[in-house]
């Protein structure tokens, strides 16, 4: 079976759900290990309490460059099966750019979830982006993460319409529930077996 790694930063929500739906709808990947790079990240005990491992990298004060981090992660993530053959990572909420390196070891086995329709909005803050552009539908994304900012092939997006009086935080209460249920269903496409990429886009079976 294939092995799933999860990196957060904080709440941790997307996780949760992730880790759920695995249990509950039997996708069959294993959730191997949750790394975060902040020791205080709520989202570890949340994953304790699911009974999978979890381990820290704390970013904050590490002396080296973004890719003697990531050899970090990289190492917790083989010693837990999590590998480049046999693996999946998942970004849920993880606040840091992984290096082209990573990228590359792990090509489309990494992915993110976005609080928007992408192209439209990357970065931070795709919520308040979507409310002060005045649009009327965003959304979320599930991707493969590439070596650009929130730029990899699409896996799946979700709709989610803007009401005239929106502001950042209603907006993104709405997004989340529908994170919530846009990650599960990447996760189980993955895991088994069902997008095909070709350039930049996916086909999903
Ligand atoms: C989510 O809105 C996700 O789309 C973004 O960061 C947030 C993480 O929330 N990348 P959580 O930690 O999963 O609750």
């Amino acid at each position: 079976m294939l092995n799933l790694g999860i990196l957060i930063s904080g709440r941790g929500s997307n996780m949760e759900a992730i880790l759920k739906a695995i249990k509950r709808k039997k996708i069959p990947i294993n959730p191997a290990i949750v790394i975060s790079n902040k020791s205080d990240a709520r989202g570890l005990k949340i994953a304790q309490k699911l009974g999978v491992k979890t381990e820290v990298i704390e970013s904050k004060g590490f002396k080296g460059n973004r890719w003697e981090y990531d050899q970090k992660i990289i190492a917790i993530l083989k010693k837990n099966g999590v590998t480049p053959k046999n693996g999946l990572v998942c970004l849920a909420g993880f606040m840091r750019i992984v290096s082209p390196e990573f990228v590359k070891k792990y090509k489309n086995k990494i992915i993110n979830i976005h609080p928007a329709l992408l192209p439209a909005f990357p970065g931070l803050d795709a919520q308040k982006q979507a409310v002060e552009y005045g649009s009327k539908y965003s959304g979320v994304t599930v991707h493969f993460v590439d070596s650009g900012v929130d730029t990899g092939p699409i896996i799946l997006q979700k709709v989610v319409k803007v009401e005239n009086n929106d502001t950042e935080e209603t907006l993104a209460k709405r997004i989340l529930l529908k994170e919530h249920q846009a990650y599960p269903e990447a996760v189980q496409l993955f895991a088994e077996g069902k997008i095909k990429i070709s350039g930049r886009k996916t086909k999903i079976s």
